[in-house]
């Protein structure tokens, strides 16, 4: 006989029981109902403590089972229940293409940049990096700036002491290439160069610049023209003209100054060349015999050309860019175009 529970008891509890598994509809539930008829401290639990005879322990033991059974049963139901919730809710259309992934592309002053580098590679000119932080030595003194040139003012320039500046140019490069090695020298240095210019349109008080120097026997203007030739050919094709106006820098004698055929409008007139058809690219000359005095090489027995050009300025024309702001606002609408 039950002791502690009869089999109306059983019966009732079985009810119960099965009553709440189905109306369980969570996971959470139905491990509550779990707990509730089948836990440690659960009516059924007990009462099998208390079984003395063969016959309730069976009955027990088998409502035990279907209890388990009941519960295992509502929990699979439940699980699969939610997974075909997930599947139809979550809509999750495992027939779709994947979601393309964007892969990063090079900035356009980059792309602008490996272009000149190897233009010059091509012609066997050495590729280097310089620093940023310069001296008035190097950055004006040597390169035989007069004393009141109007760049050496903090209104121009950024100094970080007396002494030290952010390079205005990256005509210094010049100098120490030629201060650390002798003539032949075929190098072009390429990086950032800093004015104190309020950013428009077509300023901004960080850009870019290539610096080319030629230092070797015999060297001609026509040869330093042949060379921008070549540079502006590799940026702008071949159906650009280039023409040369003269200028003035202290460190070359004489200077000039290229220009080339406006390639957004083709000379046609257009507010990128001020409808003047032709575009300002940089300066040039041949070496000035006093920069050659400075840094030790005999002018006498060595020539040599110079030339600088904005790399933002040739990015702007080769992929019409009307303004220089955007090469440094790091949009990414505008840098997924290139
Ligand atoms: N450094 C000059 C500038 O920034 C350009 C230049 C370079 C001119 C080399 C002559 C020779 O305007």
């Amino acid at each position: 006989m039950l002791t502690s529970l009869t089999l109306m008891d059983v019966q009732n509890l079985e009810n119960g029981a099965l009553a709440a598994v189905a109306g369980a509809d969570s996971a959470d539930e139905i491990e509550r109902v779990r707990v509730e008829y089948l836990g440690r401290k659960s009516e059924l639990k007990l009462a099998l403590r208390d079984v003395r005879d063969r016959e309730s322990g069976m009955a027990l033991n088998t409502l035990r089972e279907r209890l388990e059974t009941a519960i295992d049963g509502r929990e699979q139901e439940l699980r699969r229940a939610e997974l075909d919730r997930q599947l139809t809710q979550d809509v999750l259309d495992v027939t779709l293409p994947g979601e393309e992934r964007r892969l990063g592309s090079l900035h356009p002053t980059t792309l602008t940049r490996r272009i000149v580098e190897d233009a010059f590679l091509g012609l066997g000119y050495e590729v280097i990096d310089d620093r940023e932080v310069e001296t008035v030595h190097y950055n004006f003194d040597q390169l035989a700036f007069p004393p009141a040139h109007p760049s050496r003012s903090h209104r121009d320039t950024f100094f970080i002491d007396p002494v030290r500046l952010l390079r205005t140019e990256t005509s210094p490069s010049q100098i120490h290439v030629m201060e650390g090695k002798k003539p032949p020298i075929y190098m072009v240095s390429l990086g950032r160069v800093y004015r104190r210019d309020a950013p428009d349109a077509t300023h901004f008080p960080i850009f870019h610049q290539f610096e080319g120097l030629a230092v070797d026997r015999d060297i001609k203007l026509a040869d330093l023209k042949g060379t921008l030739r070549h540079v502006m050919r590799a940026l702008f094709g071949d159906e650009r003209q280039v023409r040369f106006r003269t200028h003035y820098f202290p460190f070359t004698e004489p200077s000039i100054e290229p220009d080339v055929s406006c390639p957004i409008c083709d000379m046609r007139g257009c507010r990128m060349c001020k409808y003047t058809g032709w575009i300002e690219l940089g300066g040039a000359g041949m070496v000035n015999p006093q920069v050659f005095v400075n840094v030790g090489i005999d002018p006498e027995e060595w020539t040599g050309f110079a030339f600088g050009c904005g790399i933002e300025r040739a990015a702007q024309l080769r992929h019409g860019i009307s303004e220089i702001r955007p090469f440094w606002e790091n949009d990414l609408r505008v840098l997924r175009q290139f």
